[in-house]
Formats: structure tokens, C-alpha cells, sequence
């Protein structure tokens, strides 16, 4: 399965945080935002990964990541020009995608709790229809909004409903089959004049191919949408990362535990970067588990 993640947006409701950066690149606690979603598709088994970003954010994106390689990834790049809305994703990223299934996250999601890889990976086993996840919010009004029946079944689904139909928001982590692009291209733009994601999940729903998997309380799904929500997405991460001394989201922790890459090309990488907490962080993995030293 291939992985998407939609690092696009103008971030306006950020500003002036997103003058120059853009809000997938904002710290979250001690890394970039997108490190989060990178995890989740990392930890879902997902290596081949295509970030869309504005032309402004292409470069720093970049430098970032790169192609991936160190982390045992293939990370690719495209631009979104103008902002056209969430499915512009997968019309952009048609030939990346190349008749396949696809994972998209978008860039500012933050997921954590106990089980959710593995519960992950049972879904990149889909062939056919869409899966999606649903979380009860107290806000529902902010997101995509999935009606159930007593059963727990999909009946509707609407984009930012003023009178929501449930408290059951869906998430920015969506899998799909390859109809995707198609079901894409034949979007016609919202009254907002973008094309709606929840419109993409209403064809698989009236197709009778749609999975929704509910979140348990259990499990952690952040917001980052305003400067308060970021900063309590900071302090989450603060308290659990302080409390258990190990990091939610550091990529080169789940690289090497996932064996993407060796331990070899993991002394390797910490031996590459500066001083600093996180480096120091690296090591002591190394430190606790295997009782191996990197020359500092
Ligand atoms: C988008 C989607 C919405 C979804 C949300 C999840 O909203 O349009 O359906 O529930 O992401 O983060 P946005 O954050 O772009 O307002």
C-alpha cells in the first residue's frame, strides 16, 4: 500500500505562525508536526510515501526528509498549487498511486494510544472499498461527521454540519481502494469551492463499500487546527514523553525498531547529528537495550 500525507493548506488560521513556515513544519513539543503522521504511516508498514506540499514548502520538506533512504523509506514530492481541497491529493498523486491501493494522512493529525500500529496494519490488507475512523469529539461541528444507526452503521456522512447528526468525528486518516483517483476526478467543487473529502467517503458509502472503524477512548486523536489546540498537542506530548522517558513519533526509533533499516545505518544516522536532546535520546536507546556506545 502506498502512503500519502497532505502537507498543503495556507495555515491561515495560524497566522502569523504560518507567514513563512508551514504548519505541518510548526513544532509539536520537540519535532516538526509531520513527524507525527510520518509515524503512523511508518508504523502501519506504509515505506513508499509521497508528501504533497505548496511550492513555497517543497524545499524545506525536503531538506527535511529527503528521499527517505536513511529512515529505509522512498519519499517522494509534488506540489499542490493552489489549495483545491483534501482530494486534490490523490488527482495530483495519480501516477504515484499507479492503479494501487492508498493510505492518505494529512499532515497535521496526531494519533497515539496502545495497539494502534497493529490495528493498522490489519487494514493495509485492503483490496476493496474505503476504511475510515471515527472518534467521538465534543465538537463535531469541525469536522467530517459520520451518522450512525443503532447498529453502528454509516448512514451519512456531512462535511462540517452545523447541527451534527452524531458526535462521531472522522479522522484525517483515510484508506482507500484505487477507484480513488477516479472517484476524485469526478468531484465538482463544494459551496466553499473545494472538493470534499466527505464527498469522496458519501460515493464509497452509497456503493455500500464503506468500513468506518470507531477509536476507543483509549486512544489519543489530536488536534492541531488552533494556536491552543497545538499547544495542547505540546503538553500531551510533553507529559507522556517525560513521564515514560520515550518519544511519541521519532521516526528513527520506529525506522530501526521496524527494521526498515540496520543497526549499523542507525549508529550510522545519530553519528550524522548534532548535539542535542534528541540525539542523546537516540543513543540511549541504543544505550538501554544493547548496551552499544556511539562516539560522540
Ligand atoms: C478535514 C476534513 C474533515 C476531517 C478533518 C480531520 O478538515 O475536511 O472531514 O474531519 O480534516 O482532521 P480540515 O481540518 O481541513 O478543516
Amino acid at each position: 500500500m502506498k502512503g500519502i500525507i497532505l502537507a498543503g493548506g495556507t495555515g491561515s488560521r495560524l497566522w502569523p505562525l504560518t507567514k513563512t513556515v508551514c504548519k505541518q513544519l510548526l513544532p509539536i513539543y520537540d519535532k516538526p508536526l509531520v513527524y507525527y503522521p510520518l509515524s503512523v504511516l511508518m508504523l502501519a508498514g506504509i515505506r513508499e510515501i509521497l508528501m504533497v506540499t505548496t511550492p513555497r514548502d517543497l524545499e524545506p520538506f525536503r531538506s527535511l526528509f529527503k528521499d527517505g533512504a536513511h529512515l529505509g523509506l522512498n519519499i517522494s514530492y509534488e506540489v499542490q498549487a493552489e489549495p483545491q481541497g483534501i482530494p486534490q491529493a490523490f488527482i495530483i498523486g495519480e501516477k504515484f498511486i499507479n492503479q494501487q491501493p492508498v493510505c492518505l494522512i494529512l499532515g497535521d493529525n496526531i494519533f497515539y494510544g496502545e495497539g494502534f500500529p497493529a490495528y493498522l496494519k490489519n487494514i493495509t490488507a485492503l483490496e476493496t472499498g474505503a476504511c475510515l475512523f471515527g472518534y467521538y469529539v465534543k465538537d463535531p461541528e469541525r469536522y467530517g461527521v459520520a451518522e450512525l444507526d443503532s447498529q453502528g452503521k454509516v448512514i451519512s456522512i456531512e462535511e462540517k454540519p452545523k447541527q451534527p447528526k452524531s458526535h462521531y468525528a472522522i479522522t484525517g486518516l483515510y484508506f482507500y481502494d484505487k477507484q480513488v483517483v477516479d472517484i476524485a476526478k469526478d468531484l465538482k467543487p463544494s459551496k466553499r469551492g473545494e472538493l470534499e473529502i466527505s464527498d469522496v467517503n458519501t460515493y464509497y458509502l452509497n456503493k455500500n463499500q464503506l468500513q468506518l472503524e470507531i477509536l476507543g477512548r483509549g486512544l489519543a486523536w489530536l488536534d492541531t487546527g488552533t494556536h491552543s489546540s497545538m499547544q495542547e498537542a505540546s503538553r500531551f506530548v510533553e507529559v507522556i514523553e517525560s513521564r515514560q522517558g520515550l518519544k511519541i513519533a521519532c521516526i528513527e526509533e520506529i525506522a530501526y525498531r521496524m527494521k526498515y533499516i540496520s543497526l549499523e545505518q542507525y549508529i550510522k544516522l545519530i553519528e550524522d547529528y548534532p548535539q542535542s536532546e534528541y540525539r542523546i535520546y537516540l543513543e540511549d536507546i541504543l544505550h538501554r537495550e544493547f548496551k552499544q556506545v556511539v562516539s560522540r
